[in-house]
């Protein structure tokens, strides 16, 4: 290939000076050429034997879409230097071409980009409308083609089934060319205009790299093009959409609803999409096994088709509930005739007959939802005796009360409820029905005429027992139907299908727990349009996420009980307004994580959940130790607020029992406690300390460490004083390199590395000796977190403590984040090291979330502390933290939290250094038992900060709740409370080895 040839006539005819490279293509020549500027094109030069009006329509048409929507991302067509889009030019043989050149869009093809996320697909869909609008008066002779990739003739197939040897697929290839064949009168009726044809994932370009938001930068190939129905364009763009999509009806809609909103579709076109991209990837096994047949020796010829079969053989989606989500996706109404209904049902409203036999206007209501209500208490769990209770704050001498539609609620707590494999998987939380609790037995009235749909005593555990769905009609003929569950299933042995109810007729009752399913007495009563998909199995809850269906399909049935829509509507709190409030109330410096950041309203060990009730494993936060929401927690403190909370100027034996606690797990030397409200403080209070003890004021602390907020803590945190806007070291503060042997100084390989580390100590302590600061002591986090999650080598820090009482100065061992079990094989880091601390410093973890700090000392220490002014601290030591932080070491050993951190601990790292293996962007696993670290690197070995703030909003995406540090925040931090168990853990390594691969390094 003379590459020379072409780049001279880039430049003779088109006056373009680029280097090319030849790209794929068997007989056209394909040439990528590049400016020194850096500006891409694509030169084109036909096979010498190729249909002139095909390029000259392609060329048309993209010249077309430039001119009518010059705003569409699409490649331009670069005229020649005398103004023509297509020249013919002689090869090196001397054949002619046809030539061209298109401007080279920026990104990569569709098919490379991970993730495809749902915002992505809506603007797939909108390029594509976009496109195929722009198209719509495109007009060219060769438009009508005869040609196998015409979806309107993909009847094609029906002959060629045969070719398909497995019974299975060929039934299933004829079934799909059936609905077909019954289609095509339909698309014989509908208007026909260019469309692209084409719109596979590797002919739709997309820009942005991790952080930055992934955005089409065009559609190209326009090789395809033919006339047809423009639903046609999308059900091909639809058919690559959903192959190994994990969720390919949400990909569809927000394809379908992007297309929509650039070219609005008819609620006939999108009724289409389904069973025309099955026809297309019908069309498409067909095709690769007529392939195969011809080229027996290609494997590639059956990989290819391996995506499409998989698709077609797994996912039976119902085609009605399908097109009813894909309407609701466009804002249609999800059947023929549901508008009407709503509009007849707002008209009735008042008339209708009381369900519960009594006007319900003035019914309370009584919010059940994941931010008001603690039902139930496990929110992965709901047991029959907290169902039978549910709602019995709101109860009132069996007044009728009302529960919410649109509400999200925790009671819906089994595994059923959930969408994937674990704990924290998607989950069906959002009442799609308005209940009415009420006594037992209560009769109920039909609100309108209707005909017995379903009627049927479904006893499972916390089922509906007796349920009832009535079908209607309105005067203009529409049909709806309602459904009445947790019912006496008496009804069963009087109704059946077909019978007739008349308006305001008793046809059933409240069941009792036993019979309902197991619930407080009451009816769940919900609306729906259509039963297509959901025949007499109704979900009663939705997805939040999937909300803009179910809200079009159940729609709030207010109307039929003569209530006004509000009344019974819930809406959460919306998140957009309490992020306002922070910003209207709180300092700038209030850091949110997460560029959508999540609202927490409830915990229960070691999961989250938002106002939607979606759930998050919380593999971040130390400060729920035992769990959040830990019952016993709970216990202690409305124990205690119910007798008394004051301070350490009373006698109380909680006060001694905790620091009996306390110094049971700490070496004999250190016998003093001092309570405190929170790490600061104790930091702080170690200081003065450490000051009082010395005589001396000087510190030594490795960089980058944390020790709190208050202006002594800050001065000994070069994490916060180090900053840009920082403070700045004190004079009385030196700083030591961190022990880090992964990006220190000495590295792993050296054995020596503990002394050498500890040896940098010695020029800190004489430049502190020689500012006549004099040595007070060395305080050090155990373990550095916020510097990176580093374990400094064995002996690092008894090396240090030398040194330093060797000066004068005593040594603290921070083990706010390292402390009480979560080490797994140690309760305190300083263990680890074997070092002798002088003072120990506990936070966070201690009070489960109470603010509460801990520091213990020696005798001596304390001795030279106390010298006649009263130390106070006025919620230090309060009866309340004393009682809490000592059920929170109880908890620990009694539930062998030390050891489940132990051994979850090891699952974690091991199956970490399993992706540290697969994935180059994984440097360093470090950490002990629930105490982790995964250092993020670019390609260069370098500290990746992009990538891990990418990998930490995507691991939020999984559900999951991990946070980032060090000096460069490109080590994810992995530090969940000690209850996490082997699914959580499994769930983490998933999760991590999926976002991963998304990570390409160049
Ligand atoms: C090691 C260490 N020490 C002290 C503190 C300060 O604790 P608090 O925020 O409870 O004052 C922290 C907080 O992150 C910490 O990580």
């Amino acid at each position: 290939m003379n590459l020379q040839h072409w780049a001279d006539a880039l430049k003779s005819h088109w006056g373009i000076t680029a280097d090319l490279r030849r790209l794929d293509g068997e007989y056209d020549l394909n040439f990528m050429a590049t400016g020194p500027d850096g500006t891409g094109y694509i030169l084109k030069a036909m096979r010498p034997d190729c249909e002139a009006w095909l390029v000259e329509m392609q060329v048309q048409a993209f010249q077309h879409i430039a001119s009518n929507t010059p705003d569409l991302p699409c490649p331009r067509v670069i005229p020649s230097s005398s103004g023509a889009a297509m020249l013919s030019l002689r090869d090196e043989n001397g054949a002619n071409r046809l030539c061209w050149i298109l401007e080279c869009l920026p990104g990569q093809c569709y098919a490379k980009v991970s993730p495809k996320s749902l915002a992505l697909i809506h603007e797939v869909g909108a390029v594509l409308g976009g496109a195929g609008k722009a198209l719509a008066d495109f007009q060219h002779p060769g438009l009508e083609r005869d040609f196998k990739w015409d979806l309107m003739r993909a009847g094609w197939i029906g002959a060629e089934i045969d070719s398909i040897t497995d019974p299975k697929r060929q039934s299933l290839i004829r079934e799909i060319n059936t609905v077909f064949t019954k289609l095509e009168p339909v698309l014989a009726g509908l208007p026909k205009q260019a469309i692209h044809n084409d719109a596979n994932d590797y002919n739709i370009m997309v820009t942005g790299e991790l952080t930055q938001p992934r955005r089409v930068s065009g559609l190209i190939d326009l090789g395809d093009m033919c006339a047809a129905p423009r639903i046609c364009d999308l059900a091909i763009a639809a058919a690559y959409i959903v192959l190994d999509h994990a969720a390919p009806e949400g990909a569809l809609a927000a394809l379908v609803a992007g297309y929509h909103s650039a070219y609005p579709l008819t609620p006939q076109e999108v009724d289409l999409i389904y069973p025309l991209l099955r026809a297309r990837l019908a069309v498409s096994v067909v095709n690769s096994t007529l392939m195969a047949l011809e080229n027996p020796d290609d494997p590639y010829v059956t990989i290819s088709q391996a995506p499409a079969w998989r698709f077609l053989e797994t996912h039976d989606l119902h085609p009605g509930l399908l097109g009813a989500r894909l309407r609701a996706a466009c804002d249609m109404p999800v059947v023929e005739g549901a508008d009407r209904v709503m509009t007849w049902l707002q008209a009735e409203r008042g008339n209708f007959a009381p369900l519960m036999g009594e006007d319900l206007s003035e019914a309370p209501m009584g919010s059940l939802s994941v931010e008001s209500s603690t039902w139930p208490q496990n929110p992965f769990h709901m047991p029959l005796e907290e169902a039978a209770r549910v709602g019995e704050e709101f109860e009132d001498q069996g007044r009728i009360w009302l529960g919410y539609y649109h509400e999200p609620r925790l009671i819906y707590a089994e595994p059923a409820f959930r969408k994937g494999p674990y704990k924290a998987s998607n989950r069906r939380t959002v009442h799609l029905a308005v209940d009415a609790f009420a006594p037992d037995f209560t009769p109920m009235f039909a609100p309108l005429d209707g005909e017995v749909f379903v009627v049927e005593n479904r006893t499972g555990h916390l089922d509906y027992g007796g349920v009832i769905i009535l079908r209607h009609e309105t005067p203009a003929g529409d049909p709806f139907y309602t459904l009445y569950g947790h019912l006496d299933p008496e009804c069963c042995d009087r109704l059946s299908p077909g019978d007739k109810i008349a308006k305001g007729a008793e046809f059933c009752r409240l069941g009792d727990h036993s019979m309902n399913g197991g619930w407080a007495p009451h009816v769940h009563f919900q609306l729906a349009l259509t039963t297509e998909g959901i025949e007499a199995d109704w979900p009663g809850v939705g997805d939040p996420d999937e909300m803009y269906m179910w809200r079009a399909i159940c729609p709030n049935p207010a109307a039929l009980l003569n209530l006004p829509d509000d009344k019974c509507h819930y809406t959460p709190t919306n998140k957009d307004e309490i992020r306002q409030g922070r910003q209207d109330h709180f300092g700038g410096n209030l850091s949110l994580t997460y560029s959508d950041p999540v609202m927490l309203v409830r915990g229960w060990k070691h999961h989250l959940f938002d106002e939607w009730g979606r759930p998050y494993l919380d593999a971040y936060n130390n400060v729920p130790h035992v769990g959040h929401a830990h019952p016993r927690i709970q216990a202690v403190a409305a124990d205690q607020l119910k007798r008394m909370n004051s301070n350490t100027r009373y006698l109380h034996p909680a006060q001694t029992a905790f620091a009996d606690k306390i110094l049971s797990k700490m070496p004999d030397h250190l016998q003093v406690c001092f309570f405190v409200n929170s790490g600061t403080e104790a930091n702080e209070l170690a200081l003065r300390l450490a000051r009082a003890h010395t005589g001396a004021k000087g510190m030594v602390t490795p960089d980058h460490g944390y020790h709190g907020n208050t202006t002594g803590a800050i001065a000994v945190s070069a994490y916060k004083f180090n900053k840009p806007g920082g403070v700045g070291k004190a004079d009385w503060v030196e700083l030591v390199e961190v022990a880090d042997d992964y990006r220190g100084s000495f590295i792993r390989d050296d054995p020596d590395r503990a002394q050498k580390f500890a040896d940098l100590v010695d020029p800190a302590i004489k430049a502190l000796q020689e500012r006549g600061q004099g040595i007070a002591g060395f305080i050090a986090e155990t373990f550095p977190s916020v510097g990176g999650q580093i374990i400094p080598p064995k002996g690092y820090l008894p090396a240090v403590y030398e040194k330093i009482r060797a000066a004068g100065g005593i040594c603290i061992a921070d083990e706010v984040q390292t402390g009480l079990g979560r080490l797994g094989d140690y309760y305190f880091g300083f263990e680890h090291q074997g070092a002798s601390p002088d003072i120990v410093v506990m936070g966070k973890p201690i009070g489960n979330g109470h603010p509460l700090g801990v520091l213990v000392t020696t005798r001596e220490i304390a001795e030279s502390f106390n010298n006649g002014i009263e130390f106070f601290s006025t919620f230090g030591g309060s009866t309340l933290s004393c009682r809490m932080g000592k059920e929170v070491l109880d908890i620990v050993d009694d539930e062998g939290l030390q050891e489940n951190a132990r051994s979850m601990g090891a699952d974690l790292i091991a199956g970490l250094k399993a992706l540290e293996t697969k994935h180059a962007c994984v440097g360093d696993i470090r950490g002990m038992g629930l105490f982790l670290g995964l250092e993020l690197i670019n390609a260069d070995g370098s500290e990746a900060t992009q990538i891990c703030s990418y990998v930490k909003n995507r691991m939020r995406d999984h559900r999951i709740l991990i946070g980032s540090e060090g000096p460069k925040d490109n080590i994810l931090k992995i530090r969940p409370p000690l209850t996490i168990d082997a699914e959580g853990v499994e769930m983490i390594l998933a999760s991590l080895d999926s976002v991963l691969s998304e990570v390409v390094l160049p």
